[in-house]
């Protein structure tokens, strides 16, 4: 069975990647994905305000151990406190290119335009093989509309693709009112990827303190189901740009569906945190049973197979799908 993918212009051994998780932020867990099979690995993105709060600590603990005041910033004039704060996620990045012989691709969720620009060139600088912009992003600014917050993506891959030569994926979220238009401008504006998609965490109010909880829950199977249709609808209008499908992978039959539709990757992250490293090999050997029951013999061959079933009118499709969907409901 032939596994192999391209992805971002890299040649992939196996068509699972781990998707960004505590899981590919260890060496020892990042050396056990790549022998379970893992075709790639994608590091915990390295968040701006991350970097802001370490040099600030730093700072405080400077201060204190000094006996200076605040007003003394001036007191360490070599010592800059921004790159401090950035070097423990550089090195992850340095150690885990060196020793993986699989590619290493950084993650980045910038707070401001400067920092998305110049932490994607130190991700580069640090050996990173390709970089994913994780656009994580509520917009609660009722004073912002759809295209002020478009404009700003588009501006950010401009801004990225300018600084780096690595390859550059960008990790989306499915609330896109246009998602077939914006998925395009991206590609347009020098994206070489798309990351279908981002999983919105949505906290919980607890009634007894009345706080806000931050609610993590792992994903379920059944949310494959929202970036497999888009990966399929975006396939046929992208057919040079590279798809990542992330959410709700937990199986090899899980895989298949992905690739099928036109993904070129499928990305996982809750089935590996459930079950550890291994099971991504066992993903694997489900894909390749999966694919010689079904007379596959590469990835190659199954990738997209699927997608074009929606290509003649993709909306007239979509609107069949729902009409059926609905009167299929027996009581
Ligand atoms: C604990 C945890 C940490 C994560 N950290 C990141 C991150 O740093 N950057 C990112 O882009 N995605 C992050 N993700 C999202 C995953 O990479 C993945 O896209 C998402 O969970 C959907 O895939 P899954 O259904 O396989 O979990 C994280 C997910 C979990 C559960």
């Amino acid at each position: 069975m032939n596994l192999t993918t391209t992805y971002l212009g890299m040649e992939l051994t196996s068509p699972v990647v781990a998707s960004p998780s505590p899981l590919t932020g260890r060496l020892d867990s990042l050396l056990r994905l790549q022998e379970a099979g893992a075709g790639a690995v994608v590091l915990p993105s390295l968040f701006e305000e991350e970097v802001e709060s370490e040099a600030l600590q730093l700072f405080d603990r400077m201060e204190a151990a000094s006996g200076i005041g605040a007003e003394a910033a001036g007191y360490f004039p070599d010592v800059d406190l921004d790159h401090l704060g950035l070097e423990r996620h550089l090195a992850l990045v340095e150690q885990a290119s060196d020793l993986l012989d699989i590619p290493v691709i950084a993650s980045l969720n910038g707070r401001t335009p400067g920092g998305w620009v110049r932490y994607a060139g130190e991700l580069q600088e640090a050996g990173a093989r390709a970089i994913e912009l994780n656009t994580y992003e509520v917009v609660v600014d009722p004073d912002l509309t759809a295209a002020d917050v478009e404009e700003r993506y588009l501006r950010l891959v401009d801004d990225v693709r300018r600084e780096v030569d690595i390859p550059v994926s960008v990790k989306l979220s499915p609330y896109f009112t246009s998602m077939a238009h914006m998925a395009r401008r991206i590609v347009e504006h020098g994206a070489d990827g798309l990351v279908l998609f981002n999983r919105f965490y949505q906290p919980d109010l607890d009634l007894e303190t009345l706080d806000v909880t931050p609610h993590l829950e792992l994903s379920t199977e059944s949310e494959l189901r929202l970036p497999l249709r888009w990966t399929a609808i975006l396939r046929p209008v992208l057919p040079d740009t590279s798809i990542g499908l992330t959410s709700g992978v937990h199986t090899g039959r899980g895989a298949a569906k992905a690739l099928l539709a036109g993904a070129d990757v499928v990305m996982v992250a809750s089935e590996l945190l459930r079950e550890g490293p291994r099971r991504l090999g066992e993903i694997l050997d489900e894909l390749t049973r999966w694919m010689n029951e079904h007379e596959y013999t590469s990835v190659r061959q199954l990738q997209g197979s699927v997608a074009g079933h929606t290509a003649a009118d993709p909306s007239a499709f979509e609107r069949a799908q729902y009409q059926r969907v609905l009167k299929s409901w027996v009581s």
